[in-house]
């Protein structure tokens, strides 16, 4: 495809651009500064709304006039028999894609395990993890394989109750599977599809082996919720466990590998949190916020003719949320194209908001917090030792290869 000279695009055009153009993709953020110039929202080459001011973006996901449609959606795709397709039922019947009274039901099952005091009881677990990774970082290595992938994994595989062993099949198969995001691929589905049987299988015999045998994991608390809770069925259960799984590290990947990034391509600031522990807290979010892990959120539709920070919404319009363009607000954010890890300013639109604000952000949050300082001060010469690999496609924003030099 064919664009115009910057100068001539429309909103619509730019709203094109970074939906098909894997240029554009990989390094969004030029054309997100090209679109705050038409300012809050610009309507998508299908009449969607495309949400990129901080102000709007925040309204719209605390709106519960927006709820999740994202079975019509599929069906719009052309996927009409989407229930029958392994990966958009795993993915696109789980927790993150519901709405009240579902949503609020199987939220209160495992907010508990996630909430700020258990997180901080794993503390010296990621510190562990941390460690033992680092202690594997030698010479020219790839960082998403040696660290940005095992360190969450790790995390959320021991919370979860996932053999060690079984661990590293999963970094191809999640990516696969997680695919689904760009459902509008056919060949991206097919190829999800596979990797969803396997992973599906897997949890649902896990899940029957904990039932029978539970554990201090969090597959057996799914399997047998204590409390007088009603439980879950035994397809809720393999469907949350492969939510926690995948979420549990593939965004966390994508914000150590793209933290990595934009640190070594400003020293200045990496030096600065090699030396002040004090700095780690805010430098963490301005790394969440500077290179977004997950960088849009779609399915949100009016369910009436509404009005959200002065936006008019028509009633059955669609909205994809631009978190990564949020974040780079100018209105919000001074100077939003530099990285200062000591900004103190409105906290990163990263993890979402409302209802569905991300259930990991304190997990996400802590393992951010061990990694990057440890990860600088064990090696003070890291170095790119090459141009990194993008994932394809927007919405979950991270590499899938790094090079480094430790
Ligand atoms: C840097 C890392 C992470 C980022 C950037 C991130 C981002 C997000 C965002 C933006 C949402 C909101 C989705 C929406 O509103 O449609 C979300 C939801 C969610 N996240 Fe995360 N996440 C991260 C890590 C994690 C981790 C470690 C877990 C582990 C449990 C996790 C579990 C979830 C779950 C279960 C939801 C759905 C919550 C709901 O719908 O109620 N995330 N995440």
């Amino acid at each position: 495809m064919k664009f115009n000279s910057p100068v001539q695009q429309t909103g619509t055009e730019l709203v094109t651009e970074l939906l098909t153009n894997p240029a554009a993709q990989a390094d969004p953020y030029s054309t997100y500064q090209r679109m705050h110039a038409f300012g809050p929202a610009i309507t998508g080459p299908d009449g969607e709304l495309v949400i990129i001011g901080y102000r709007l973006a925040d309204g719209a996901l605390r709106d519960t006039r927006l709820p999740k449609q994202v079975g019509e959606m599929l069906v719009r795709m052309g996927y009409t028999n989407w229930r029958e397709r392994p990966s958009l039922r795993l993915f696109f019947t789980s927790l993150g894609h519901l709405n009240p009274p579902e949503h609020t039901r199987l939220r209160r099952l495992v907010a508990g395990a996630f909430n700020a005091r258990r997180v901080a009881a794993l503390r010296p677990a990621v510190e562990q993890t941390v460690a033992d990774a680092l202690d594997r970082l030698s010479g020219e290595c790839c960082f998403v394989d040696e660290f940005a992938y095992p360190v969450p994994v790790t995390v959320i595989g021991e919370l979860l109750g996932i053999p060690s062993a079984d661990r590293p099949m999963f970094q191809t198969l999640v990516r696969d599977w997680t695919g689904v995001v760009n459902a509008q691929d056919p060949a991206t589905v097919e190829k999800a599809d596979s990797a969803a049987v396997v992973i599906r299988d897997y949890l649902d015999d896990m899940a029957a082996h904990r039932r029978a045998h539970p554990r201090d994991d969090l597959i057996s608390a799914l399997v047998a919720p204590a409390d007088g809770n009603p439980g879950l069925s035994a397809e809720e259960v393999t469907v949350m466990a492969g939510l926690l799984w995948a979420a549990g590290f593939e965004t966390t990947t994508g914000l150590l590998a793209n933290g990595l990034v934009a640190l070594l391509d400003h020293p200045d600031q990496a030096d600065r949190l090699r030396s002040e522990d004090g700095l780690v807290g805010p430098a963490v979010e301005e790394l969440l916020r500077f290179d977004t892990p997950l960088q849009f959120l779609f399915a949100r539709t009016a369910a009436e003719d509404m009005v959200v920070a002065g936006q008019p919404i028509a009633a059955g319009q669609r909205t994809m949320l631009v978190l990564g363009a949020a974040n780079r607000d100018p209105e919000v954010f001074d100077e939003p194209d530099r990285l200062r890890l000591d900004r103190n300013g409105e906290s990163p639109m990263s993890f979402g908001g409302g209802m569905h604000y991300c259930l990991g952000a304190a997990l996400a949050r802590l393992e951010a917090h061990v990694a990057f300082p440890a990860l600088l001060r064990a090696f003070p010469k890291l170095a790119l030792a090459g141009p990194g690999e993008r994932r394809p496609g927007l919405a979950l924003h991270g590499y899938v290869r790094l090079p480094i030099s430790a």
